[in-house]
């Protein structure tokens, strides 16, 4: 029998998709994926190290796996993601249940790795200091999310090195994917029947390849402007796009989402801080009103376009005043939803550094202040909903209820309505007739009243 691998994946989509491409080259070379830890010979642990509290959760895990199974002798744990990344060699030393460690640019290596450890290597480590463009990006549709809906890597890494953010030390400068590779994905994805792609990245609008071939005839202010037309050119039913970082998100990407209706209504753009003097701090390179102009802008379209966002409470430093000014800048803004985060203290980063860190009594009091503000204007948001037409995508039936089929809408929010299975897979039109806090329920409707 085929050695069984499982993969459990904390985190981002762009850990999502580093699963779905382990998953494929394990395939490829001769392994089983499976679906429990308890049946698979080898476990892997795809890791976050965002927040603290996620680095904690993969020693947790490893103890868990291993407490499950304390006399088999035949299980091998492994730890890959950001965690293996930056912790490294210390992991060994921390967790006496790991076998290997492989870091987020050795993703592609793993069967090798694994064959090492099954030869009676110990200690199995590989951080990956190889150089751009010879990472295999290859996804089989078998180990895709969703068959439906897929997540394509187009831009790895992050040269922006906001203070509190560990990402461009875990995942490396920015590279991006070559234009070929991205749009013969999108055809290939299509051929399968795939209805959705959500192009994925830390700073997808920072997107720049070494060589254009592949956009020349596509018009765009910017590389990223450009690829979004040549995406859309494919006929891919639905184009999402996340995340955006606010100093490079140019107007023009408003337009091309205008001109081309497969381009999805929704855009993730984190503002971090609604204070001046905290941006400053965090380095995120923009300051309150250049983010406020953008939003303008994206309000101002044509089409009525979802607005989502990242905000961390308790930043180094942070004070009252500065935090009335997120209050204010979030019941401004308008937004669809927002992910709120506790500031966490992240070793190496300059953040780490700077004295006066919200007290956790301060911390979380920030943070329900700031989710009872956004639940208010969602609630004001979602209810607009009601009486519309929207486009969904049905994803899958409801865990809740088994009458019920659930998909996302083209403003990415969740639409719940009664249907049969066979609609699985299909982008219908929903009557919205009732609006909960984040989701929508409906009722199927007509091809013909589209809002
Ligand atoms: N503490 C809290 N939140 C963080 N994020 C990134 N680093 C930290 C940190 N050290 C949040 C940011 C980012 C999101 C993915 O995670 O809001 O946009
Ligand atoms: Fe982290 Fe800032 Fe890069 Fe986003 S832009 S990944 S917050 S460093």
């Amino acid at each position: 029998m085929k050695p069984r691998v499982y993969i459990e994946t904390f985190g981002c989509q762009m850990n999502v998709a580093d699963s779905e491409r382990a998953a494929t080259g394990l395939r490829e070379s001769g392994y089983d994926l499976c679906d429990s830890a308890d049946i698979a010979d080898i476990v892997l642990l795809n890791t976050c190290s965002v927040r603290e509290r996620a680095e904690h959760k993969v020693y947790t895990r490893i103890g868990e796996v291993r407490a499950a199974r304390p006399n088999d002798r035949n299980l091998m744990v492994g730890v890959m993601g950001c965690v293996a990344q930056l912790e490294g060699e210390t992991l060994f030393d921390n967790s006496s249940g790991i076998d290997m460690v492989v870091g987020t640019r050795a993703t592609d290596r793993l069967p090798v790795l694994i064959e090492r450890v099954r030869e009676g290597e110990k200690k199995v480590i590989d951080l990956g200091e190889r150089d751009e463009g010879q990472e295999a990006w290859n996804v089989s549709p078998v180990e895709r999310h969703s068959p439906h809906v897929a997540f394509i890597p187009i831009i790895e890494g992050c040269n922006k090195f906001c203070s509190f953010c560990i990402v461009p030390y875990s995942r490396g400068r920015e590279r991006s994917r070559p234009v070929s590779e991205i749009i013969d994905e999108v055809n290939k994805l299509l051929s399968l029947g795939y209805k959705e792609v959500h192009l994925i990245g830390q700073n997808v609008n920072s997107y720049r390849p070494r060589i254009e071939a592949g956009l020349e005839q596509f018009p765009g202010a910017t590389p990223f402007c450009r690829l979004l037309r040549a995406v859309a050119a494919t006929g891919m039913p639905r184009i999402k796009f996340t995340t955006s970082f606010p100093r490079d998100f140019h107007p023009d990407i408003v337009t091309a989402i205008e001109e081309n209706p497969n381009l999805c209504n929704w855009i993730h753009l984190p503002v971090q801080s609604g204070s001046d003097r905290v941006l400053k701090l965090m380095r995120r390179g923009h300051k309150r009103d250049d983010y406020l102009k953008r939003i303008e802008h994206i309000k101002n379209s044509s089409r009525r376009l979802a607005l989502t966002s990242d905000i961390i409470v308790g930043f180094p430093g942070e004070t009252d005043e500065d935090f009335q000014q997120t209050l204010d800048l979030v019941r401004q803004c308008e937004y669809d939803s927002i992910y709120i985060f506790k500031y966490s203290k992240r070793a190496g980063t300059p953040a780490a550094k700077l004295p006066d860190t919200a007290p956790d009594a301060v911390m979380k009091s920030r943070f329900l202040e700031l989710e009872s503000v956004q639940k208010h204007s969602q609630r004001r948001i979602y209810d607009s909903y009601v009486g519309r037409t929207l486009s969904v995508l049905v994803e899958r039936n409801s865990s809740r209820s088994h009458n019920d089929l659930v998909g996302h809408s083209t403003c990415h929010k969740v639409v719940n309505f009664p249907g049969e299975s066979h609609l699985e897979g299909e982008i219908v039109d929903v009557l919205v007739t009732q609006a909960k806090t984040n989701s929508l329920y409906g009722k199927l409707v007509n091809r013909s009243s589209v809002a």
